[in-house]
């Protein structure tokens, strides 16, 4: 736990940042957690090069760092050694800030969602490396930063936030790179704390379960008991399927409720993966059972499929049936 003599204790969602030069952009994200109401801490700067500045920043400010050469490793050991560290120190996401490392697929893949970046350019333009000598070189106006989510292709996740930076008149690569950097500090530690706090902010958890639930066919919502809820069939003679459930009857939990086969499967369900499952109050009763939506790896593929089989338990068979012969093609 980083402690500092004139900061508050932070705890929040814990991420690892992993660099491999300055670290300044790391050192932005780690001042701005220090800030009263700031929703996430660092707990490990971890670096494949030993003499990193930004790990004497974090050894500094007491935040545990880890060290990995990636010199004589494959890039799946190297990938792995990095991994345990991050995990070992409870990161629930990875921020890569200027990490000069392509990491493998599996590893991208298991962390799927859960790693962001920083790119010298307004994505998609400008991949990879030289950025700002390829803008100047354009012409263009202005250059930036982006910050977006990593994905197996190289800079070509999901854009999250970007910043603009004038193009003055006799930039060189190095000048415009200053003022770019100075841009990123800003956007970086307000992007990744927007992103990983989205799983708890209620707005973001309804629209994705609206829009998951909407695509189903022959749906609509309809509010109940003062909740969202969402209905397969007509607007006369539907019925519910889910129910979007934020802390209701006094449950800290942020929710979408479905419809399970029995009461022994609810329980089942609840007694085994309570980090996953509740029983609902009132609904529970009659079989819905509470996904929990407020931590940070839920799994949406999971809540697509409960959403799929509570509609299918649900919707008059001429639906379901069409369904069936849509799924064996
Ligand atoms: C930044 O310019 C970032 O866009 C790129 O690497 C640089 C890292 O700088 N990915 P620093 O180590 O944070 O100072």
């Amino acid at each position: 736990m980083a402690k500092g003599a004139n900061n508050r204790e932070s705890h929040g969602i814990k991420i690892a940042v992993f660099i491999s030069g300055s670290g300044t952009n790391m050192a932005a994200i780690l001042y701005a957690s220090r800030l009263a109401d700031a929703p996430l801490e660092i707990v490990l700067v971890a670096s494949n090069i030993a003499d990193a500045d930004g790990l004497k920043l974090a050894e500094l400010e007491g935040i545990p760092t880890f060290v990995h050469s990636h010199k004589g490793h494959s890039r799946t050991d190297h990938d792995a050694a990095m991994e345990a560290a991050a995990k070992d120190a409870g990161a629930q996401f990875l921020v890569l800030a200027g990490y000069m490392r392509i990491l493998s697929d599996e590893f991208v893949r298991r962390w799927e969602g859960r790693i962001l970046n920083i790119h010298p350019s307004l994505l998609p333009k400008y991949k990879g490396l030289d950025t700002f000598a390829r803008a100047i070189e354009a012409g263009d106006n202005h250059a930036g930063a982006s910050v977006h989510v990593v994905t197996p292709e190289l800079d070509a996740g999901e854009v999250l936030a970007q910043v603009r930076v004038t193009i003055a008149p006799g930039d060189t690569p190095e000048t415009l790179g200053a003022r770019v950097k100075l841009a990123e500090h800003q956007l970086y530690p307000r992007a990744v704390a927007d992103y990983v706090s989205r799983g708890t902010d209620p707005d973001f958890l309804y629209a994705k379960v609206r829009e998951l639930a909407l695509t189903l066919p022959e749906t609509h919502e309809r509010e109940s008991h003062g909740s969202p809820g969402f209905r397969v069939g007509t607007e006369k003679t539907g019925k519910f399927f889910a129910h979007f459930s934020q802390q209701h009857h006094g449950s800290e939990h942020i929710a979408v409720l479905v419809k399970t086969g029995s009461m022994d499967e609810l329980l089942h369900l609840v007694e085994t993966q309570p980090d996953t499952y509740y029983k609902p109050a009132y609904y529970g009763a009659s079989g819905w059972i509470g996904i929990i939506l407020n931590n940070a790896n839920v799994d949406w593929d999971h809540v697509a499929q409960w959403l799929g089989r509570s509609w299918r338990s649900v919707a008059p068979v001429r639906l379901t049936k069409l369904h069936d012969i849509a799924d064996m093609f």
